[in-house]
């Protein structure tokens, strides 16, 4: 499954004029992509309904004819009170007409009185939630979340369609390439996964693993454009980490845990973790392998784009991010130094836009119910608020230390391994002795640092080479003692050791 919404769109807003809700809120960047499935909804009905669309520039159009060539927006809800026949009507924009308007207002509120006992419904799209207060109570708010499934593979068919070897295509879309191309669309608008269908299979007759890897560069480089979220490409295996035997053994109780079968055991998804600890020792790392132990897509969150005002207030780029999240689900969404961001609710260059997302952060940890697993780290543990501490948000906080003996023999093991040194020829044990008190990180520079030298001497890396490299190296961890043990007397009680301890 690639998302986690049960219900579609179309079946959310039938519902609602089923109800005979007047006012409808559509929360979404996609206005014609909800307008599409407005008008696929009054097609279905029998018989089937008009929409008619206002937009400030044109007036009320139907079918893309003008009907009431006046741009005022009184005018048109005058109108659609006035017409006896049940239909819809689609505001574009409407945040900026309601906005300190109370003519505007107290019209819409009228219309929703006047059509409350029929099918008559007003669709208000917008890309911003600016309800004003004195209107809440008669507007009901749905939050459009990005394509699911069904939307998806109708996008696909629709492309597949246009396509001159359309037949052949077909033929090609086997069950496990058809679920690729689903993966590729999830957490992408209509309009993008469009463009991407389109792109990887223009002008092609089949589908091989290059048009795979196209489609899935495609996707990463719009993610990328959107600027909140990166998709991190696989490069980190879950056996690239040394150590961590604490979390591998937590993973390892849950390897199934996003399998349908333990679905219908009735198994809760894991929220996600957080882990803490001093920097260097592998905690991004862990994120990465995290995501290819479970093998999903790892979105890490810029937290610079988030607060930066570029893309949109910070509330509104959160809510943006948690969209794309959701609909990518299962996936895992990587926030890096989560204390620099979203938990360090005490920055006042931010005014209260930070505290905001934080609540909204833990408000969605708290009742998330789709397989986002989020994997945050930190490395000023002192920056968290307590709150993001509590239970029911992550499920659990590792501590991250340095690492101990054998923990530091599996990390240069697995260094000199990245770069094909046959391990076997060494003696460890004064190797691990001399790296007492190193991260993972000044481990992986020694191991660099011997191979260099080896390769500059043109000959293979010997004992000495590594024994030099690593000795000279000074760990970050000499100066940081005080640090350290403040680190560890915090995390005694409220942490789990992510090492075997
Ligand atoms: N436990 C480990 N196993 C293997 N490599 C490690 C480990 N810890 C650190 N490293 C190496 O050091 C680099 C930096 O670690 P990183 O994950 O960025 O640490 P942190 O996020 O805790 O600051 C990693 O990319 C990796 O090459
Ligand atoms: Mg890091």
């Amino acid at each position: 499954m690639a998302n986690g919404n049960s219900k579609s769109f179309r079946d959310v807003i039938k519902d609602m004029v089923v109800a005979k809700t007047s006012l409808v809120y559509l929360l979404t960047d996609e206005d014609r992509r909800v307008e599409r499935e407005v008008k696929a909804l009054a097609a279905a009905f029998r018989p089937p309904l008009r929409v008619y669309v206002w937009s400030c520039t044109t007036g009320i159009t139907c079918d893309d004819e003008i009907v009431v060539a006046e741009p005022s927006i009184m005018k048109a809800l005058d109108w659609f009170m006035g017409i006896q026949e049940t239909a819809f009507l689609i505001l574009n924009d409407v945040h900026v007409f309601v906005q300190e308007n109370p003519p505007v207002v107290r019209k819409l509120k009228d219309v929703a009185r006047r059509t409350e006992n029929g099918y008559k419904t007003i669709f208000m799209i917008s890309p911003f939630l600016e309800i004003p207060a004195e209107m809440e109570t008669d507007v009901v708010l749905v939050d459009v979340p990005l394509p699911g499934i069904d939307e998806i593979e109708r996008t696909l068919q629709q492309v597949i369609s246009k396509e001159k070897h359309r037949d052949s295509l077909m033929q090609a879309m086997t069950d496990d390439v058809k679920d690729l191309f689903i993966k590729a669309g999830a957490g992408l608008t209509s309009q993008q996964m469009f463009q991407a269908f389109r792109k990887c299979l223009s002008g092609k007759a089949t589908i091989t693993s290059r048009e795979l890897d196209a489609l899935v560069e495609e996707k990463r480089q719009i993610v990328k454009k959107s600027g909140l979220l990166e998709l991190v490409p696989p490069t980190v295996a879950f056996d690239d980490l040394g150590g961590f035997g604490g979390l591998k053994r937590w993973l390892e109780l849950r390897k199934d845990i996003f399998s349908k079968r333990a679905r219908e055991y009735g198994l809760s998804l894991p929220k996600g973790v957080l882990l803490m600890g001093i920097s260097g020792c592998g905690k991004s790392l862990c994120i990465k392998a995290i995501a290819d132990f479970w093998k999903l897509p790892l979105l890490r969150l810029d937290m610079g784009r988030l607060y930066d005002g570029t893309k949109g207030t910070p509330e509104q780029c959160f809510e943006k991010v948690i969209k794309t999240a959701e609909a990518s689900a299962p996936c895992v969404l990587w926030i890096d130094e989560i204390e620099a961001g979203i938990a360090n609710a005490g920055q006042k260059s931010m005014g209260g836009s930070a505290s905001r997302v934080l609540a909204n952060f833990l408000t969605w940890m708290q009742e998330k119910t789709s397989p986002v697993f989020v994997g945050a780290t930190a490395n000023q543990i002192e920056l968290l608020p307590p709150e993001i501490l509590r239970k029911g948000r992550f499920d659990e906080l590792f501590y991250v230390e340095l690492p101990m003996d054998q923990e530091r023999e599996e990390i240069i093991r697995i260094h000199l391994a990245h770069r094909n040194v046959e391990a076997s020829q060494f003696d460890f044990a004064p190797l691990v002795k001399i790296t007492q008190g190193f991260n993972g990180a000044e481990i992986e520079q020694g191991v660099t640092g011997a191979v260099f030298r080896a390769f500059t001497q043109n000959r293979k890396v010997t004992q000495s080479d590594l024994y030099i490299a690593l000795e000279s190296i000074v760990p970050l961890s000499t100066t940081m003692q005080e640090q350290i043990k403040r680190l560890e007397r915090w995390a005694h009680n409220r942490a789990v050791k992510a090492g075997t301890g």
